[in-house]
């Protein structure tokens, strides 16, 4: 395309070194759909004829069609995708098909062409998202009147509601679906007009193009337009988010399903056996998970050292945008299809979940609140039920196995109404503050966290109605009148 400044061919390592077609072939149906707007635009400001982009416009739906159909086999020679569609355009108009260029730069293109091809794949994920959203509202009213340890420390805190453990899980995904959408807000205006950075002599209509793309608006600086990347560092600041939230939640899983917790059970299709011990049954799924969040880490890291230390404007460095976001997509989109069925089978022992209060030592803090609750100030309380705490590890006792008259002893401001508050249940139900684990406060949430949801779900929805397929029913369609 450029041999007209140049006295030798290109060398052919320099070609497959340079040549990004392993990267971009992906977005071919992206580059026809924008090629097409701009031949539009080009029409409608009289640079070509109407005929001109009729014409342009059904061959561009023929190569559509060959992308589609797989018959289009791209050519290494020809560098990456968006010149391979131009060749083959040439190829079936000759010169109205060399029309089509006018006023742009492959810097505008690839700009364009990438959050037309993410807007798609970015709102596919966050449906993906939500759906884990719901198995794991589902899995919170499933547990929601289940009680089991809650640990801080990885050592027994207080005892919770299983509902509202699945709900904090829930949240914080939550808020990793607004980072998804932040990153989709982002990528949604057109670079498209800019040129290879300044813009052009020739009277282009950009809001026109950016209308056709469905985009929501126009990038304001066409210098801005073409290097910016922000939106795909918003992705990857999603992604570690969310695959951090994974390695933590798979983390429970993996330590509530040993044999020393034992107790939930991880359904055996999720599993793995072992080639030695007959008796294994391994979360490798969970392990796996955790194991992966690495990746995404790294994609992160890949993607921020790319534009560190770039000049402002577009720089060959940016093809290599691709690797990191195709790598950290497809490990998302894994991980969104293999966990939220585990998840939905996550089975609970209730009677190995209640074993594990034996020591009672988990109702420590209620037994300081009930004094409290008679006056006594916290911190004197704490010493106090630290005192019977000592007491009982001496004795081998459990917290809960007192009678009044031994609590008396040690505390005389016990009466007997603290036995019956003694009890895991007892200690969930009651801890009513807003935000905190009792039952009712559960349901609470479930019902807050619906809400939400549905809101965060059709925001997803509406970029999911300028999907590629959609755009490609649309875009060709022109009258010549
Ligand atoms: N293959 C390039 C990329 O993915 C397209 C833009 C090339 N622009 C250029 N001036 N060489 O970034």
């Amino acid at each position: 395309m450029w041999k007209g400044r140049f006295s030798e061919d290109i060398e052919r390592t320099v070609l497959d070194f340079t040549q990004s077609l392993d990267l971009d072939w992906r977005l071919a149906l992206a580059d026809v759909i924008c090629s097409a707007a701009h031949v539009r635009m080009l029409s409608r400001v009289k640079l070509i004829s109407p005929q001109e982009c009729g014409a342009i416009l059904s061959a561009l739906k023929q190569i559509a069609d060959e992308i589609k159909s797989g018959k289009f086999v791209p050519k290494v020679e020809l560098e990456d995708v968006h010149m391979n569609i131009e060749a083959r355009l040439i190829e079936l108009l000759g010169s109205v098909g060399a029309k089509l260029h006018t006023g742009r730069s492959r810097n505008d293109q690839i700009a364009t062409t990438m959050r037309l091809y993410l807007r798609e794949e970015l709102s596919k994920l966050g449906l993906s998202l939500c759906h884990m959203l719901e198995v794991l509202l589902r899995c919170a009213e499933r547990h929601v009147d289940v009680v089991v340890p809650g640990y801080t420390h990885l050592q027994q805190a207080q005892p919770i509601s299983l509902g509202h453990y699945w709900m904090a899980q829930f949240w914080a995904f939550l808020r990793d679906s607004d980072l998804l959408l932040y990153a989709l807000k982002g990528l949604d205006e057109s670079p498209l007009g800019s040129g290879a950075l300044a813009g052009s002599t020739l009277p282009l209509d950009r809001h026109y193009a950016a209308s056709i793309l469905r985009f929501s608006g126009v990038a304001e600086n066409s210098i801005d337009a073409i290097s910016q990347r922000d939106y795909m560092l918003d992705y990857h600041h999603f992604a570690v988010s969310f695959m951090l939230h994974c390695s933590r939640l798979c983390e429970d899983l993996i330590i509530w399903n040993t044999s020393e917790f034992g107790w939930i059970r991880l359904p055996d299709g999720f599993c793995t056996g072992s080639s030695m011990m007959p008796q294994k049954k391994n979360p490798d799924v969970l392990e796996l998970v955790r194991g992966r969040a690495s990746q995404a880490i790294g994609c992160f890291v890949s993607m921020a050292t790319l534009l560190k230390g770039l000049p402002m404007a577009y720089d060959r460095d940016l093809q290599e945008d691709k690797r990191s976001l195709w790598a950290s997509l497809e490990l998302l989109a894994s991980v969104t299809d293999v966990l939220p069925p585990l998840l939905s089978r996550v089975d609970v022992d209730e009677r190995r979940a209640l074993d594990a209060f034996r020591d009672g030592f988990a109702l420590a803090t209620d037994v300081a609140e009930y004094l409290v609750a008679k006056g006594v100030p916290f911190r004197e309380a704490h010493q106090k039920v630290g005192q019977a705490v000592k007491w009982c590890l001496e004795r081998g006792r459990a917290l809960n196995s007192l009678s009044v008259e031994e609590w008396k002893v040690l505390i005389p401001e016990v009466e007997a109404d603290l036995i019956g508050l003694l009890v895991p249940e007892a200690a969930v139900e009651r801890r009513r503050t807003f935000g905190g684990t009792a039952f009712a406060e559960v349901r609470r949430q479930i019902k807050s966290g619906k809400g939400r949801l549905e809101k965060a779900l059709s925001e997803f929805e509406v970029y999911r109605e300028c999907v590629l397929e959609a755009l490609l029913g649309q875009v060709f369609t022109f009258s010549v009148s």
